[in-house]
């Protein structure tokens, strides 16, 4: 890390982030159904969430997922399983009929998303997560719009996260490799020097060498102490690097548990992770 300047007083830097270093999870033992947060509550944690678009049909019945300090937690699922929906709502993007947002121990269910932006959300959707015709300079400065200090510091370290940004600054990040544009999307993202940072698939449409290197950038960015909360299709992968994970189902969590105990789940192997 010492070559590394993206690091700050925050977080536990002696902690291994990977599985290797054990669970530090919050919610303990492997468990079906729903997810149990932790006394005294996680980081971060969207509670009980149950809510749709509009007027629409629930979409989150009584979903939970969390993360806490020094962590990488990970949400897996099939296709319209509502992880994106589920990360939507903490983020504050849909109005919830039921559960609560809390960040660091205070009711954030009322904000707005800009609001969350300002309490330390940084949030990377899954979609349009980039501005293709500005460069990836520009996309940056974008991500840095809360601030009103000098973000010069942030911006070089965030270039020497990510070098390739550094020799491509000056051009259209519609031009870049989507391997590329995702650095862009989580840079822009860490421009507002976020408490805690989610991630909409990250991964999606990499090779699989692209997605083992965005895997250890993110794991770079967990050890400077930003927990890291992301959707990940890629899940066997992401749960080896998840200390914390849950498989939604419908909208419900239908798995929660450890990252290694998911992956060693025999109805979790067969039914999510291709056996
Ligand atoms: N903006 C929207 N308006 C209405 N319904 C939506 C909207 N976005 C998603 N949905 C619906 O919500 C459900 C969950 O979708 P969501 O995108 O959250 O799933 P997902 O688990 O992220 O899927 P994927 O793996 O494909 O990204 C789906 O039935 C989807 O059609
Ligand atoms: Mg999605």
């Amino acid at each position: 890390m010492s070559g590394n300047a993206y690091q700050d007083d925050r977080g536990n830097k002696d902690r291994s982030i990977t599985k290797a270093g054990g669970p530090g999870s919050a919610e303990g033992a492997m468990r079906k159904g729903k997810a149990v947060p932790a006394p005294g509550g996680p980081f971060l944690i969207g509670e009980n969430m149950t809510g749709g678009y509009g007027k629409g049909p629930n979409i989150l019945e009584a979903c939970t997922i969390a993360v806490d300090k020094g962590e990488i937690a990970v949400i897996v699922g099939p296709n319209g399983a509502g992880k994106s929906t589920a990360m939507k709502a903490v983020f504050g993007m849909l109005d919830l009929r039921e559960g609560s947002v809390r960040l660091d121990g205070e009711d954030i269910t009322a904000l707005s998303p800009q609001a969350r932006v300002v309490k330390g959300m940084g949030f990377v959707p899954q979609t349009s997560n980039i501005f293709t015709s500005l460069t990836v300079e520009e996309n940056l400065e974008m991500g840095a719009f809360i601030r009103r200090d000098d973000f010069s510091e942030t911006m070089e370290q965030i270039l020497d996260l990510f070098p390739i940004l550094r020799e491509k600054r000056r051009q259209a990040a519609g031009e870049l490799s989507g391997g590329q544009r995702q650095q862009v999307a989580v840079g822009r993202a860490l421009m507002t020097k976020p408490k805690v940072l989610m991630l909409d698939e990250p991964t999606a449409g990499v090779s699989p060498i692209v997605m083992d290197e965005l895997f250890d950038r993110i794991i770079e960015v967990a050890r400077t102490g930003i927990p890291i909360l992301m959707v990940e299709q890629n899940a066997r992968q992401a749960l080896e690097i998840a200390d914390k994970g849950y498989v939604l189902v419908q909208g419900m969590n239908a798995y929660s548990g450890t990252g290694k105990d998911l992956l060693a789940d025999p109805e979790v192997r067969k039914s999510f992770l291709g056996g």
